[in-house]
Order: structure tokens, then sequence, then C-alpha cells
């Protein structure tokens, strides 16, 4: 399957994907998971972002699309893939529209996953990360709280709180996503690829888009 995954911070975009990955081997590819891993790496390009991750603004268009144009040109890709976190703003969804069409991939649809503010930033305050840039698991210490208290259940690693879910930075997060990123719904309804699915389960959501893909 080829989707993009919209939706607000802590919608369920990550976790949804998550689910969908092991339907068909599409794989996962999370803006936020290379950016975090590029900032524990201590990379140029985690250097660069940083700032900007941790008020919660967004990264500049240019260093995403650097980063979007290589990765959707890699092997792995070809089975499918589920766009979790791009992309995030009007410019960044023209570019991948020409991206697509130069490497002749055709979406199926982009997934709005549709959840009120209360539940998303009871969610955002909860949610736990596990800190190895390889897993990044995400948990929630009310509703998906790891086995032993502090530790992934994948890798062994610690789970922390991300560094952009302070209060602060989380309700700057909602007002970004408000203003640059809510819009794309407008730009893919325009292209009869939007499909927006209301509902606090992933289970449900995932369900859904079976439903529509027909599988
Ligand atoms: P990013 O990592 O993409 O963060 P986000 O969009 O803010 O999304 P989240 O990861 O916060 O939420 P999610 O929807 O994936 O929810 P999740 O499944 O984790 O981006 C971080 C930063 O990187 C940005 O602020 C920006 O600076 C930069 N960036 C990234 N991409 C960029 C781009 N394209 N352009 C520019 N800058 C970019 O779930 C949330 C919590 O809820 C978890 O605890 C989970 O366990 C829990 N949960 C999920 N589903 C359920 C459920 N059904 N019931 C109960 N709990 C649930």
């Amino acid at each position: 399957m080829k989707l993009i995954l919209l939706g607000a911070p802590g919608a369920g975009k990550g976790t949804v994907a998550k689910m969908l990955t092991r339907i068909d081997g599409s794989v996962q590819i999370s803006t936020g998971d290379i950016l975090r891993g590029a900032v524990q790496a201590g990379t140029d390009l985690g250097t660069e972002a940083q700032g900007y991750m941790d008020r919660g603004d967004l990264v500049p268009d240019s260093l995403i699309m650097g980063i979007m144009e290589k990765r959707l040109q890699e092997d792995d890709c070809k089975t499918g893939f589920l766009l979790d976190g791009f992309p995030r703003t009007i410019p960044q969804a023209e570019a991948l529209t020409e991206l697509l069409e130069k490497l002749g991939i055709k979406l199926d649809m982009a997934v709005n996953i549709d959840v009120p503010r209360d539940v998303i930033f009871d969610r955002l305050c909860t949610r736990r990360t596990c800190e190895n840039s390889d897993c990044q698991a995400i948990y929630n210490i009310k509703s998906m709280p790891p086995k032993k208290e502090g530790v992934c259940d994948k890798c062994g690693s610690a789970i922390v709180q991300r560094a952009d879910e302070t209060e602060k930075a989380i309700g700057h997060r909602l007002d970004t996503y408000n203003e640059k990123t809510a819009p794309l719904a407008g730009f893919y309804q325009g292209k009869g690829l939007l499909r927006t699915i209301t509902g606090t389960s992933s289970e449900v959501v995932v369900d859904a888009i079976k439903k529509e893909l027909g599988i």
C-alpha cells in the first residue's frame, strides 16, 4: 500500500503505521523518527533540526525534501510505504506530487485520522518513546504501558518522554498543525485522494483503511 497518514500530533499516525506494516510489509517512513535519529546521532541534519523540533516548530521544507527524495528511492519502498508526518505543508505536498510523478509512483490515498483535541493533549502528555533511534517504539503510560516500567518491550532500551512533549511545546505543535498542516486535507480532497476517518481506536482506523483498499 502507498499511503499518506495525515492527522494532528498525537492522532495516532505512528501507532496506525506500525500496525499497517504488519499487513503487507510496506515500510513506515516517519520524518519525525528520522529527525530524532539524526539529533541523537549528532549529525549536521540533527544539529540543524533540533531547535525547531524542541520548540514545536516545523523544520524547513528544503531539509525535509532532501531527506524524502532519497528515502523514497530506497529499495524497501518498492513493496509500499506509509508516510507518517510527511507532507506537513502545502509546499511539501506539491513537491511530493512532483517527486512521485517523476518516480512513476501512484498513491492509494491520503488518510486523515481525526481525533478530538482533548484526547490528543492527554495522549501526548502520557506518551513515552523508546530512546533507541533504531527502534523508537511508542508507548503510553495510560493506554499502552510497557511490560516492565521504563523499559522497551522490543529492544530493552530505556523509554523516555520526548523533548517536544512539554505542555508549551505540545500547544505550539497543535497550533502549527492547524495553521500549516490541516490545509492538506483540502489539497488531497481536490485530488480525490482524501479519506477522513474519525475515531479514537487505532484498530477501527486500520480496519477502515483495509476496507477502503479492499484487503
Ligand atoms: P513527529 O514525530 O511527526 O510528531 P507529530 O506529527 O507531532 O506526531 P506524533 O509523533 O506526536 O503523533 P502520532 O500521530 O504519530 O501519534 P502516536 O501514534 O505517537 O514530528 C516531530 C517534529 O519533527 C515536528 O514538530 C517537527 O519539528 C519535525 N518534523 C517532522 N516531520 C516534519 C515535516 N514533514 N516537516 C517539517 N518538520 C517536521 O500516538 C500518540 C500517543 O497516543 C502514544 O502514546 C500512543 O501510545 C497513544 N495512542 C495512539 N493511538 C491510541 C489509541 N487508539 N488509544 C489510546 N492511545 C493511543
